[in-house]
């Protein structure tokens, strides 16, 4: 007899990221769906993660971190931030946000707690909460920039009592991004029930147009409450390395940890070594990602520049660009998506995807940390179509 699965997640099945990818490769097309980029990290991190297992570091790492990165990381934090996080209990380093995220919320959120999600949302958030037998609560982002309903947040948390607020900024896929002020103000909102905010704040260094990323650890009236979550693979154009991290006061580190210990108990060491090593040697790296992605925005949007089918939305943050799109007769964005992959040779992500209940604003997501010749020929086929391409 088959055993009775009883599901936590009955209603999971191919991500869409997954379902975009294998249509582009049916089709030969332009991936500009997955949210990775199509170019090498810097070589001198290869040559650190040779010299990491060279030298012996293949072993089990500390269970928080390896202490050389933690003690990078720290650096990084207190000069882009200001915030004094203490390696030894504030940081935990993690196989990539996703597992952050998951850890932070299987390690306060028990069951029937409430947990507000603003939508479109990361596919991770609503499955992590829903896993530990927490109760997601979706509030909408208000189009066109995506600001927060502040009414409708000020009404819900007169109503309900929320164990934990996660927050993602900058945003994917909106490409907006908060004030400080925002920030403050969702303090300020969520302190009646002392609810706990968790920042997803993985694109921290990718702000553009002179602005700068307001972080939850620059403000002390929010860290006493925060677990604020980076990733790696964002910084160093390594998406497949899976670290990531958390900071967080002691008290709620603590905690994390216990559950990150059972869950993973320590990263790669040998990748943790290379990271430690590179952004400690080469800070100017990570001081140019903005405008090297800014460059890559600002070309993406010229070559789009005009053309009927698309209207791009302005992207503040994040490697995404979204684009409302003239439907020609497809009733919602997957199958105007998936219209575009055959016709086109270009694949995007439909913006229902980040939505719990399928919601489609009628946008796609677009993203654009690709070659400058992948993203022309991206544009050239979305302008021309791949009927015109000359036949090889
Ligand atoms: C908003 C957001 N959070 C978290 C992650 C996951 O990051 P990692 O690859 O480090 O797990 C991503 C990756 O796409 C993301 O876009």
């Amino acid at each position: 007899m088959s055993p009775d699965l009883n599901s936590k997640l009955p209603d999971a099945g191919i991500s869409i990221f997954a379902h975009m990818t294998a249509l582009a490769n049916r089709h030969g097309a332009i991936n500009l769906a997955q949210g990775f980029p199509d170019f090498a990290p810097p070589e001198q991190l290869f040559a650190y993660l040779d010299e990491g297992v060279r030298s012996g570091f293949n072993q089990y790492a500390a269970m928080p971190g390896l202490p050389q990165l933690r003690a990078a990381i720290a650096r990084r934090l207190e000069y882009r931030y200001g915030c004094a996080a203490d390696p030894e209990t504030g940081i935990t380093v993690t196989a990539g946000a996703t597992q952050a995220i998951y850890t932070a919320i299987s390690a306060f959120v028990r069951p029937g707690d409430k947990v507000l999600i603003f939508e479109p949302a990361y596919d991770s958030y609503g499955p992590a909460v829903r896993i530990n037998g927490g109760q997601a609560l979706y509030l909408r982002l208000e189009l066109p920039d995506f600001s927060i309903p502040w009414d409708s947040l000020e009404q819900l948390l007169s109503t309900e009592t929320v164990r934990m607020v996660l927050i993602n900024n900058p945003h994917n896929p909106a490409g907006s991004i908060l004030s400080a002020d925002d920030l403050l103000r969702i303090g300020e909102l969520t302190r009646r029930h002392n609810s706990l905010l968790l920042w997803d704040e993985v694109y921290d260094l990718l702000v553009f147009d002179g602005n700068r990323h307001r972080s939850a650890l620059e403000f002390p009236t929010l860290c006493e409450r925060s677990i604020v979550v980076f990733s790696i693979g964002k910084t160093l154009h390594n998406t497949g390395w899976k670290i990531g991290y958390t900071v967080a006061p002691e008290a709620l580190s603590q905690e994390i940890r216990k559950v990150h210990q059972f869950m993973v108990f320590s990263v790669n060491t040998p990748a943790q070594y290379a990271v430690a090593r590179f952004l400690e040697s080469h800070s100017e790296f990570t001081d140019d990602l903005a405008q090297f992605y800014q460059t890559r925005r600002d070309l993406f949007l010229q070559c789009m520049r005009g053309h009927p089918d698309f209207e791009f939305l302005p992207c503040h943050g994040s490697y995404f660009a979204l684009a409302r799109f003239q439907s020609a007769g497809r009733t919602n964005d997957l199958a105007y998506a998936e219209h575009l992959v055959a016709s086109r040779g270009v694949a995007a992500i439909p913006v229902s995807a980040f939505y719990h209940d399928a919601y489609d604003p009628g946008l796609l997501r677009f993203c654009f940390a690709k070659k400058e010749e992948t993203l022309h020929e991206a544009a050239r086929l979305l302008w021309h179509g791949i009927s015109r391409l000359p036949s090889s």
